[in-house]
């Protein structure tokens, strides 16, 4: 059904969305137009462009329910977005900043790096069987100042209730910072509900585009307390009034973006984001986690040869599967199924299957029969 905007080449099965998707062909087009147009004619369109720059905003306020595309930031990727929060909030010598045991380095190191301005940073042991979201929540104190959090785990595929954690932390006056590289464009997510402060993620998982342009939102109340580090033109509220030598920070999240914007990133983004608009993440989410409760079901009837480490409930779930096999090594396997072109990634001491909502259900067949071989 969604052949004709993903042809991928027929010897590969492709189950790695959770590292770099492929791009749809309407994604792809956008990048040739839009090289083509530079080529015959430079940046006379340089106002079109500015307008597909607005409604990529507008779309990503759509996806995660933003109140206001001016929430919304066009930055590099999550880690720059991690960093203009972590080194934009006013610290204090003795604050702490809370994250989980399972987070990607990025939404990690940039947190212990604070350690010279007397930050600590606390790590919530997830691993356990108590829920995560209490081990969390346990672990805020009277001198924690930020919870960050990743939505979906990216080495075990584990989903947290954000809302619990959101509404904890605004009860408490703590900043809530959710990096959701790992579910915008797979799952549905709702900014307001969660009552998240600071949300990013790169373009190049779910999302379906290409790395080096990411949304960044930032609540309006909590905008004016982030100090900026960079400083540059395009983040200057009268945009454009180059002469003027008095100037004003961007009352809008613009005020992130210091210099000339990633157009060709945002063609891109636009393009992949008309088709998830268009296919609507609720399908796109009922398909991401039947794919997901399906390769559950495979490795649950096998668990004498494969150990799961995705958690079984229904509510833990995303679009990662990750596992071990019992009776080889997963460096091993992960090599076989690599010589059989089955893309997929070494995450978290296993081997991490992320199929899209358009994987066809036969070619995930197929990759899970290789491993009953
Ligand atoms: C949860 C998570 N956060 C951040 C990143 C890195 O994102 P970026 O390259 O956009 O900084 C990754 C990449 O795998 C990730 O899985």
């Amino acid at each position: 059904m969604y052949e004709s905007e993903f042809p991928l080449h027929e010897s590969i099965i492709y189950l790695n969305h959770a590292a770099v998707s492929p791009w749809p062909v309407r994604t792809a087009n956008a990048v040739k137009q839009f090289a083509d147009e530079n080529v015959s004619f430079g940046s006379r369109n340089y106002p079109a462009w500015v307008a597909t720059e607005k409604r990529l905003k507008q779309q990503l306020q759509q996806l995660i329910n933003a109140a206001s595309s001016d929430e919304i930031a066009l930055l590099k990727n999550t880690s720059e977005a991690l960093s203009v929060v972590a080194y934009g909030v006013p610290w204090e010598s003795g604050d702490n900043v809370v994250i989980s045991s399972q987070e990607f380095p990025s939404n990690r190191v940039v947190w212990e790096s604070l350690r010279k301005y007397g930050v600590t940073t606390r790590v919530a042991d997830i691993n356990g069987s108590d829920s995560p979201e209490t081990v969390i929540l346990d672990s805020l104190d009277g001198r924690t100042r930020l919870l960050s959090v990743s939505s979906v785990q990216y080495g075990t595929g584990l989903q947290l209730d954000l809302s619990v954690l959101g509404a904890a932390c605004r009860e408490r006056g703590i900043l809530f910072c959710v990096d959701a590289i790992q579910s915008l464009g797979a799952l549905r997510y709702d900014v307001q509900a969660c009552q998240a402060d600071f949300v990013m993620a790169d373009a190049h998982k779910w999302m379906l585009g290409p790395e080096g342009i990411a949304l960044f939102y930032c609540r309006q109340a909590v905008m004016e307390h982030l100090d900026l580090k960079q400083y540059g033109w395009h983040m200057l509220e009268d945009l454009g009034n180059y002469d003027r030598k008095d100037w004003k920070i961007a009352g809008s999240a613009r005020r992130f973006e210091c210099g000339s914007p990633n157009m060709t990133g945002i063609q891109a983004l636009h393009a992949s984001m008309t088709l998830i608009l268009e296919t609507g993440i609720h399908r796109i989410e009922e398909q991401v986690l039947d794919n997901t409760r399906f390769m559950i079901d495979f490795f649950l009837q096998r668990a004498d040869r494969y150990q799961l480490i995705t958690p079984t409930a229904a509510h833990r779930q995303a679009g990662i599967v990750s596992f071990r096999p019992l009776h080889e090594t997963t460096e091993s396997l992960f090599e076989q199924l690599g010589m059989q072109n089955v893309i997929c990634a070494l995450r978290g001491g296993g081997i991490r299957f992320s199929p899209h909502f358009y994987t066809p259900r036969k070619r995930l067949f197929t990759a899970l029969e290789m491993l009953d071989g």
